[in-house]
């Protein structure tokens, strides 16, 4: 799925990322585990196509995309990514169906082929007959819900989150994690940043950052022997 190799990052004179490298296969569950301030975040949006001013090469399937332009860029993301945040990022004055419908606005499909998709990851992840409600009338678990369905409305390969349940309670997050496990089980690639070991143990693999150098768990560096 992608290839880090050497990737740097630097904000002035601070170094955020040194020398990493990661390769993260097709179909993987990674967790990405580390203190606050240690890059987590600096280096998945190296991965999630954001941020491009960092040294090393970085592949998404075997391509680079370090000098394409800002609109090919957009549609890459939109393509084939899939973005969660801690603080699910839903568009306050949009209901359920309209929060999960923006990825499709400039898609070219069909009306009925785009309703048939946003129903179909609405069912998905449990929110059905919720899609009229505004975020504001959902709980937290109900928003990052909404939120997932939004990032697999297109059904990308790859789907980078950051801090999913960051700001959920351990019997939601849990539910979270179990709508991650099946998307897993289906064939999605996900890479998660998370600060809870428990979280961390629904993924195949975690990899730490400590001041911005990555460690890879014992399982992993006995696999790659
Ligand atoms: N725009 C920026 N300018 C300068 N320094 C930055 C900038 N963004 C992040 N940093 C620094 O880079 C380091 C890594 O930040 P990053 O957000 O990746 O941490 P993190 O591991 O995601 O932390 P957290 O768990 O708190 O989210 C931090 O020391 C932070 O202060
Ligand atoms: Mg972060």
């Amino acid at each position: 799925m992608l290839k880090v190799t050497n990737v740097g990052k630097a904000y002035g004179k601070f170094t955020a990322l040194e020398n990493i490298n990661l390769e993260v296969a097709d179909g993987e569950f990674l967790a990405v585990m580390g203190p606050s301030g240690s890059g987590k975040s600096t280096l998945i949006n190296v991965l999630g196509l954001l941020d491009q001013s960092y040294t090393g090469e970085y592949l998404l399937e075997g391509k680079n995309y370090k000098d394409v332009n800002d609109n090919e860029l957009s549609q890459i993301r939109g393509d084939q990514l899939g973005f969660v945040f801690q603080n699910f990022k839903l568009l306050t004055t949009y209901n359920v169906y309209e929060n999960i419908e923006i990825p499709l606005i400039y898609s070219k499909k069909k009306q009925s082929k785009k309703h048939e998709m946003v129903e179909d990851v609405i069912e998905k992840v449990g929110l059905t007959g919720k899609e009229k409600n505004r975020p504001s009338e959902l709980s937290g678990g109900q928003q990052q819900r909404v939120a997932i369905a939004r990032a697999i409305v297109n059904r990308p390969k790859l789907i980078i989150a950051d801090e999913p349940t960051g700001a959920l309670d351990s019997k939601t997050s849990k539910e979270i994690m179990e709508i991650f496990t099946k998307l897993n089980e289906a064939g999605t690639t996900i890479i998660m940043v998370t600060h809870d070991s428990e979280v961390a143990e629904y993924a195949m693999r975690t990899v730490y950052i400590r001041d911005g150098r990555l460690y890879n768990d014992e399982k992993s560096v006995k696999n790659h022997d």
